[in-house]
């Protein structure tokens, strides 16, 4: 099968579908909603989506714990509708990315309850079982810790050992080193491609593979045995493996969540020659306002241009993600600008995103620039994260409270998990019932409906930014030049391919800021592509730049 690569043209868009929009009030989004707003996407102009979760799951980590990967969860609709739902998007020509959780299953799968019946049981080793250390067997069979907090380690009486977590107890990690469990994972693979499926991003990807042994980890208070299992010693190995008996045979694309990951390992994961995964998601650049991606500290523009410029340098037979926002980060607007400037800042991050190389990602509400909700208290919360880290606070160190009140407000993940915000009726027009989740108050300002009516909206900017960047050559290949790389107010870069460049800046200021080329800059005409003031000048030269100005040239 020949793989075309659609993906380097691909703009994308995330659709995280509990919160996205619900058709027959209950509350929860579905896939007949989505159904309902293929014409929304279509009209915006992504070519593909990546559906967050949908598959039958008791949602302790809303559909990132599955039970059943060949349906759908009930609450979302049935396997008619998602065929529904993917022929629409083919007609439109939208293809459809699935996510593919399987470094971990649900407690509630059939392998799982087999496996933990009894030692002897086919299943046992399909996951990942130890006996318990001390005395009594009751001590953790090691050092690490569950990425949910707590240990990774679950005691299960029926056999009195010890299963892994890595995130919660109700997600024990699968055993890839048993070769079952490799081809159930290609079988179910290749049950989506039959269906129409065109590509998978890969949930954790990164930890599959485990060191034998299972030595403990050096202390880490979130991270503890990272060094064990982050592209673990057969990671590669079973990453070809799947991409012999599935992935080779479809023309799809298949991205990896590589949490954790620097430059030289995204290289040895997605490198073309190598016949493993095709691109990758990498995080480094989430830091750069938080540490160990929860701790907020304050944004410095140039600690993100310099990770972002570092990953713009891979080689071209590798391939990269763009992306600020997803269901696992706060919204990007309070994060890198003043709130009283959300249209210039959420259009200026579009700008400097979109226009680097890789492939973007846009997050539902992001094309409209819906941003945090504020001052949620501890029943508000609804991610499983956000209500341990609160809960743990409250059972070792009450005092801590309000620091995890404060962390949680700038970080947690429930920030990206409000419903999406169609219009100014009840409830943001996401649904007729009770919504799953509180609707950020903010919606009868911010919302969908508004700003198609509105030339100068958030949306209309975002839909002439792709576009733009749609068919560009320039923008799929061209080669990375950064300026003024230690400015904490200007992004400054040029793509260039085959004599033609377009020249990027933007400011993450919201006070005037002085802009002059970079010195020696030189070309001999620059015509105007994109800009988030109206009135920006037709031709490229210094100025001063308004509060989050950021345009566009293209130059010869
Ligand atoms: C990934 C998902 C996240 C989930 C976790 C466990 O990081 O993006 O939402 O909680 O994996 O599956
Ligand atoms: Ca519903």
């Amino acid at each position: 099968m020949e793989r075309t690569r659609w993906y380097k043209d691909a703009v994308m868009y995330q659709i995280y579908p509990r919160s996205f929009c619900d058709s027959n009030g209950d509350g929860i989004g579905d896939i007949r909603g989505i159904i309902s707003k293929l014409d929304y996407l279509q009209d915006l102009g992504i070519t593909c989506v990546w559906l967050s979760p949908c598959y039958k799951s008791p949602n302790d980590d809303n559909g990132y714990d599955i039970s059943n990967y060949r349906d759908i969860m009930d609450e979302f609709g049935t396997l008619d509708d998602w065929q529904e739902m993917i022929d629409g998007m083919h007609k439109r020509g939208i293809k459809l990315v699935m996510d593919l959780v399987v470094n971990h299953t649900s407690d509630e799968h059939a392998w799982f309850k087999q496996s933990r019946s009894s030692k002897d049981n086919p299943y046992r080793d399909y996951y990942v079982w130890r006996k318990g250390r001390g005395k009594d067997g009751k001590k953790p069979p090691n050092n690490w810790s569950s990425r949910f907090s707590g240990s990774a380690w679950e005691y299960d009486e029926t056999t009195g050992e010890f299963y892994l977590h890595l995130f919660s107890k109700k997600q024990p990690d699968l055993n890839w080193d048993n070769p079952k469990v490799r081809q159930e994972v290609a079988d179910i693979c290749n049950y989506w491609f039959e269906k129409g499926v065109d590509g998978f991003r890969c949930d954790v990807i990164i930890y599959i593979s485990k060191k034998e042994g299972l030595p403990d980890g050096k202390f880490n208070p979130i991270l503890c045995g990272d060094e064990h299992f982050v592209i673990g010693p057969h990671y590669h190995e079973y990453i070809h493996e799947l991409y012999e008996k599935s992935w080779s045979h479809y023309d799809c694309m298949t991205v990896g969540e590589g949490q954790g990951i620097k430059r030289k390992d995204a290289e040895s994961m997605v490198d073309e020659s190598r016949e493993e995964l095709d691109a990758i998601f990498t995080f480094e650049h989430q830091e750069s306002d938080a540490f160990l991606t929860v701790v907020p500290r304050p944004f410095k523009l140039s600690r993100l241009k310099k990770i972002l410029n570092n990953w713009q340098q891979l080689p071209d037979t590798c391939w990269n993600s763009l992306f600020l926002e997803n269901h696992d980060y706060s919204r990007s607007i309070p994060r890198f600008g003043k709130p009283e400037y959300r249209k210039q800042v959420a259009k200026m991050l579009a700008v400097v995103m979109q226009c680097q190389k890789g492939t973007p990602y846009v997050y539902q509400g992001q094309e409209i620039g819906m941003s945090n909700i504020e001052g949620l208290d501890r029943s508000q919360y609804k991610d499983i994260v956000s209500i341990n880290v609160y809960d743990l606070a409250k059972k070792i160190f009450p005092p801590l409270i309000p620091v995890v009140k404060w962390a949680l407000r700038k970080r947690a993940r429930d920030n990206a998990r409000t419903p999406m915000q169609w219009s100014a009726e009840p409830n943001a027009g996401f649904t007729s019932g009770e919504p799953w989740m509180m609707v950020n108050p903010n919606y009868t300002a911010v919302n969908v409906a508004e700003q198609q009516a509105d030339p100068d909206s958030i949306l209309n900017f975002y839909k002439k930014m792709i576009a733009f960047r749609k068919g560009n050559e320039i923008i799929r290949y061209g080669t990375f030049v950064e300026y003024f790389p230690k400015s904490n107010k200007i992004f400054c870069y040029e793509r260039n391919y085959n004599g033609k460049r377009i020249f990027v800046v933007g400011s993450f200021s919201d006070k005037p800021v002085a802009f002059r080329l970079p010195e020696g800059y030189t070309f001999f005409s620059a015509t105007l592509a994109l800009a988030n003031y109206p009135d920006t000048p037709a031709t490229l030269s210094a100025r001063t730049l308004r509060p989050y100005e950021a345009f566009i040239y293209e130059v010869e």
